[in-house]
């Protein structure tokens, strides 16, 4: 047999399914996830499929570019109700993108509304993922979910599906972010679910007397949890992190393991950016970075001047993001010889807090509330340093961003922040950004007072930093092939029994 007959005959099938994924319809780092690790994937040898939700807002030069794959009635809830369920489908890169139309559930939303209606919504996507596959004849090795909204497709899999095709598969269940569960009245939950009541126990669905918990199921019926970093993996097993799972997580440990992130290094590229001012490399930041400070100074009215130190921050404005701590020391970093940038959206007391700071102090302090990946790539370019602050953090992207662009992390030593930026060492000249350890404002402005200090006092110090962190391996490489040592382990089960 030829090396490429046997390569074939071994390639592994893995379907991803999860709530959004770039350039489709991203939120966050799950977005970015669903997009790179398929991407790395296909690389290793594998064939991937990504099942998605159709939601009204993916945009048209996406939906123009479908092709139907096919349609069937599945039935759902408990008194077998039955929907439409259509497969629209396009290939990019190799990889196999299949989404799952459905107007009652899908077209509306941003992709998501209010749990009310999410949880019925994502119990007809996850039963639909697995029935899509039997249609499709494609019954992949490994179903690889993603949090909260896929996690009923282990439950599926076991019961509704254990006697299809389908039901061969391994699953694997990924929390990129345990605060969201999908938490609901058992008697909602029962409903839209259809799903046997035997489930609805406490070692599986039951969360309390009234209220059922998806993600708490899923994670008790998948073959292995993962998450991603391996300092959250940890974490979630404590009370301050558990978010009321650490008992079922500690429990299932067995089976539970931390692989971190990676991004994708082509969409991530200062040396070949188009949105940037000026592409550079590791080479020639110190002449070139500076073109895009001054593009971003400019585009947001800041006082044109390369001499000042430019802080960024890009995030979901919530608790999660330590926002309070950058909120409590604004008019303390804001010192004649500094800069800031906010962007991001999210809860109003943030958004008004950051409006109010820009109000207050023109020309150095910038809040644009609003989503918007064009100016992302000009800050992630543009400032010096990028702050990464947050209360808890599964493994965190922007640090990593920011570090592929030579902008300097200032993060708090928690989950991936913890895992992937290793502290500046003055006397060994060694790490990639400042951080600090416990949830505290004054803390915070310590390690921004140290970055800046750097910065203004040994630049060259700096500059050697920026280096040693363009360089850095961020790509997912090496987090692909942990997991596909992870898939090859469950996979292998099949010929032990
Ligand atoms: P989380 O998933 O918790 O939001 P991550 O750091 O994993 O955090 O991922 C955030 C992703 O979303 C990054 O790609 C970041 O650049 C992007 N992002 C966050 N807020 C915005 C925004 N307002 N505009 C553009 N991109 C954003
Ligand atoms: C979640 C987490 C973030 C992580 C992302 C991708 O949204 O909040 O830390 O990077 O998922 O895994």
């Amino acid at each position: 047999m030829s090396d490429n007959v046997s390569n074939q005959d071994s390639r592994r099938r893995v379907a991803f399914v999860g709530s959004e994924c770039y350039p489709f319809v991203k939120t966050g780092g799950l977005g970015d996830v669903m997009y790179a690790l398929p991407r790395a994937l296909i690389r290793e040898n594998c064939d991937v499929r990504v099942i998605l939700p159709l939601y009204r807002c993916i945009p048209e030069k996406f939906r123009n570019k479908l092709v139907y794959r096919g349609s069937f009635m599945m039935d759902q809830t408990m008194e077998g109700r039955t929907f439409f369920v259509g497969i629209m489908e396009t290939v990019m890169d190799g990889v196999i993108y299949d989404f799952i139309d459905n107007r009652e559930f899908f077209d509306w939303g941003n992709p998501y509304t209010g749990l009310w209606e999410d949880i019925p919504k994502y119990c007809f996507f996850s039963k639909a993922s697995l029935a899509i596959l039997n249609y499709l004849e494609w019954v992949p090795d490994v179903i690889h979910c993603h949090d909260w909204q896929a996690s009923l497709v282990p439950l599926y899999l076991r019961t509704r599906f254990n006697d299809t095709p389908v039901g061969r598969a391994r699953v694997v269940l990924t929390i990129h972010n345990l605060r969201f569960q999908g938490i609901c009245g058992i008697q909602h939950l029962k409903y839209w679910s259809g799903l046997p009541d035997g489930l609805f126990d406490y070692p599986i669905l039951k969360q309390n007397e009234d209220e059922a918990n998806m993600f708490k199921g899923g994670l008790a019926f998948a073959d292995k949890i993962t998450t991603v970093s391996r300092t959250y993996a940890e974490e979630i097993q404590t009370p301050a992190y558990g978010e009321h799972l650490e008992g079922h997580l500690s429990y299932h440990s067995p089976k539970l393991c931390g692989i971190v992130n990676g991004i994708d290094v082509e969409q991530w590229d200062s040396a070949k950016d188009p949105l940037l001012a000026a592409d550079y490399d590791a080479g020639n930041f110190r002449e070139l970075k500076k073109e895009n400070k001054k593009a971003l100074q400019e585009k947001l009215g800041l006082e044109p001047d390369e001499n000042k130190i430019v802080i960024g921050l890009i995030s979901r404005l919530t608790d999660q993001k330590g926002l309070d701590l950058v909120n409590a020391i604004i008019p303390r970093m804001l010192d004649g010889n500094t800069q800031i940038v906010v962007l991001g959206t999210g809860d109003p007391r943030y958004e008004n807090a950051f409006r109010y700071y820009e109000e207050e102090n023109k020309g150095t302090f910038c809040a644009y509330i609003s989503y918007n990946e064009t100016l992302a790539h000009l800050i992630y370019a543009g400032a010096d340093a990028l702050l990464v602050p947050s209360m808890f953090e599964p493994c965190g992207l922007t640090q990593l961003i920011a570090m592929r662009y030579g902008t300097i992390p200032i993060v708090r030593e928690t989950g991936g922040l913890k895992d992937t930026v290793l502290p500046y060492d003055a006397e060994r000249n060694e790490g990639n950004g400042f951080t600090f350890g416990p949830y505290n404002a004054d803390l915070l402005l310590e390690a921004v007072n140290a970055a800046k200090t750097l910065y203004f006092t040994e630049r060259w110090r700096w500059d050697e930093m920026v280096a040693r962190d363009m360089e850095k391996d961020v790509s997912w490489e090496a987090s692909a092939r942990a997991y596909l040592a992870l898939y090859d382990e469950i996979i292998a089960w099949d010929k032990e029994e």
